[in-house]
């Protein structure tokens, strides 16, 4: 699968986003071992706390629906500056997912390329409790 395709599926979950606080929409899109995209986008909560960011929103729905071999992940806001993915994003990402590419994108161009080892160093995660 080409990037384009991972981050348009991004930019197009984004406009489902429920960011009526922050009025920051941000889209997501998974990509499968096998090539499928899975897709989420940030929902919102009046108290704030209970936030769900998109990464995490696409990648419950993909464990959900019995995903479980990830490759990559594409983040979308409409944002001149790269929006990374925020530290609880990167851990259940981790260890749900593994060392995915991510893809930073606008709605324009894409912005950024990390792996997420390089995001989340020195883990914490099933190895400890080993
Ligand atoms: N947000 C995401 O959905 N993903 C990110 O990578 C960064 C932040 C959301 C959470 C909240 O709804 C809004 O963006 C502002 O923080």
């Amino acid at each position: 699968m080409n990037d384009s395709d991972l981050v348009e599926a991004a930019r197009q979950a984004r406009l489902a986003a429920q960011a009526p606080f922050s009025g920051f929409l941000v889209g997501a899109a998974l990509e499968t071992a096998e090539g499928a995209i899975i897709t989420g986008c940030n929902v919102e909560s009046a108290t704030y706390g209970l936030t769900i960011c998109a990464e995490r929103v696409a990648l419950v729905k993909a464990l959900s629906e019995g995903h479980s071999r990830f490759v990559q992940v594409a983040v979308v806001a409409d944002a001149g500056q790269p929006t990374p993915p925020c530290g609880a994003c990167r851990q259940l990402l981790w260890e749900y997912a593994g060392n995915l590419d991510v893809v930073l994108a606008n709605l324009t161009e894409v912005t950024g390329r990390h792996q997420l080892a390089d995001l989340l160093p020195l883990p914490f995660d099933r190895r400890q409790l080993e």
